[in-house]
């Protein structure tokens, strides 16, 4: 046996590590759906400046500047397995991390909410973060390491009057990530969610002054979120240091949801 083994003791100017010491990134392999635009770009951008290995969906056009893109449309199981397989080819390994981030809003009080409206935005937001999390574990569980973060909203577990189908759409997320952590936590596969409130988007931007006053008076930090701050979150669940943080539903929200 070499003497290699032998852990290196106090001033023997060896390497050994304290608690406080990060050991190098290892590079993820990390798809981003929807991550051609707004929150989902910023959650790819972040990913990529961390040194990840990124690919992000577009429904159409051409990928973002600096980064892969994969076409999805997350409502067409086919689409969602003919990204995923493009987005492995392009990584060269299985995908490790799954941002569910593709989402929509079709606002309308209940009783004049067609099937149709609520029917489109449970399909994109729920039924389509299902899709993407059962062909990514396909991957995690032979790699037996996996983190899916699933993107809701503040609106989910708060509700929002004229987002009857949003609100479920984003509270049965959690249903989702809590069910995956049952069935697939002892595989080292994390499921978690990420729960928004308002943040400045090119939708927010376009609220009257009197909307934003009255939004702003509701939310204890007194400000709306940055795209950034919500990605930094979203990659320290899907990192390392969030290994045992599971079907937990994580506000980046000012304080305005906070209690439920
Ligand atoms: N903005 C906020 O204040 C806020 C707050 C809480 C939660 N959120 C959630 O955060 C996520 C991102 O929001 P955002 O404000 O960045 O929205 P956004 O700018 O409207 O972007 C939505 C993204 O989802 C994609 N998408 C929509 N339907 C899709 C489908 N069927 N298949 C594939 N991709 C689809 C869009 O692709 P295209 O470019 O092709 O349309 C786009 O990339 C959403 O899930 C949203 O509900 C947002």
């Amino acid at each position: 046996m070499s003497d290699t083994s032998t852990p290196p003791g106090p001033g023997d100017g060896g390497t050994h590590s304290t608690a406080d010491e990060q050991p190098p990134h290892q590079p993820q392999a990390v798809l981003v759906t929807g991550g051609n635009r707004g929150i989902g770009l910023a959650i790819a951008r972040s990913f990529a400046a961390a040194g990840d290995d990124v690919v992000v969906t577009h429904r159409s056009g051409t990928a973002p500047e600096g980064l892969r893109g994969v076409v999805c449309d997350v409502t067409d199981t086919e689409s969602v397995d003919r990204a995923f397989a493009e987005a492995e080819a392009l990584l060269g390994r299985p995908v490790e991390v799954l941002v569910a981030n593709a989402g929509i809003t079709k606002d309308g009080l209940l009783m004049r909410m067609s099937d149709a409206d609520f029917d489109a935005v449970l399909d994109t937001n729920l039924t389509g973060a299902f899709r993407c999390a059962r062909r990514a574990v396909k991957g995690m569980i032979r790699a037996r390491h996996g983190r899916i973060v699933l993107i809701s909203s503040v609106v989910g577990l708060l509700g929002g009057a004229g987002q009857t189908n949003y609100s479920a759409s984003k509270a049965g997320l959690v249903g989702l990530a809590r069910s995956i952590t049952r069935e697939l936590g002892g595989r080292g596969i994390t499921a978690n969610v990420v729960a928004p409130g308002f943040v400045e988007t090119e939708m927010t931007e376009q609220l009257s002054e009197e909307l934003r006053t009255t939004y702003l008076a509701g939310i204890p930090a007194g400000r709306f979120a940055t795209a950034e701050e919500v990605a930094r979150v979203v990659r320290w669940v899907a990192g390392p240091d969030a290994g045992y943080v599971s079907g937990a539903v994580i506000p980046v929200d000012g304080g305005l949801g906070m209690g439920h």
